[in-house]
């Protein structure tokens, strides 16, 4: 399936396949399809800020002007986006992953150790929540805490906790395109968590 969407309570995700060269201007087309479809807005401009530098030229995606959250996250040729309203979130994250291909033991082993690494699907709901934590790795992934809840503002997922940040993250499995792994966290906003903003929870939907 190379383009799609779905939704998780409220946020709207959407993949597509593109060209590792194209696959930055994809995902972009696609946040601002869902922003506009979030507001209304006709132009949606989205900006990278880096909370440690203050770079533009890399950190979160966000969105100038309009009080909407974005992440985007590629996986060799796809790309996934997720977008939520700040009421119902403060922040999102979302990662995709290839199965077979990224479960790179090599790779995170290092950022484990001595603990084991968690499986792909642990890895995605990781990243995801450092993305809607906004610090990304540079928290310690093997610091991050994943417990099982029934009921998040995502449907069935984790309460994720982080060292040194009190602000409630949650993450879920999200739907996504055949043959890889989906997921997305979002931190908390005042509002989020009503049950106006759970309605809804992992309703997919494909075109
Ligand atoms: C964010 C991070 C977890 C993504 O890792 P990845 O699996 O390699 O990449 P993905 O394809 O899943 O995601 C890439 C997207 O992550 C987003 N991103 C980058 N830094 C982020 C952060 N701190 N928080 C949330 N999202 C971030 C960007 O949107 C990026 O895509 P874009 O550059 O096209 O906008 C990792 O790159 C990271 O922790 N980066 C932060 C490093 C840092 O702080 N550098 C500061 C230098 S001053």
């Amino acid at each position: 399936m190379s383009a799609g969407r779905a939704r998780l309570g409220p946020v709207l995700i959407a993949w597509r396949a593109a060209s590792v060269a194209k696959r930055f201007d994809a995902g972009r087309a696609l946040l601002g399809e869902l922003v506009r479809e979030l507001t209304g807005a006709v132009d949606v401009e989205i900006f990278r800020d880096c909370p440690r530098c203050g770079a533009d030229d890399h950190g979160p995606p966000q969105v100038r002007g309009l009080p909407v959250a974005v992440s985007v996250s590629y996986a060799g040729e796809m790309v996934a986006v997720a977008a939520v309203r700040v009421v119902n979130a403060a922040a999102v994250g979302i990662d995709i992953e290839a199965h077979g291909s990224a479960h790179r033991v090599d790779e995170l082993g290092p950022l484990f150790a001595p603990h084991p690494v968690p499986d792909l699907r642990g890895w995605t709901l990781v990243e995801a929540a450092l993305k809607a934590d906004r610090r990304g790795l540079n928290v310690d992934p093997s610091t991050v805490r994943l417990d099982r809840a029934a009921t998040t503002i995502l449907g069935e997922g984790f309460a994720v906790s982080r060292p040194d940040d009190a602000d409630p993250v949650t993450a879920a499995a999200a739907p996504g395109p055949e043959g890889f792994v989906l997921s997305v966290a979002v931190r908390a906003s005042c509002a989020a968590g009503s049950p106006a903003a759970s309605a809804g929870a992992a309703r997919p939907a494909t075109r």
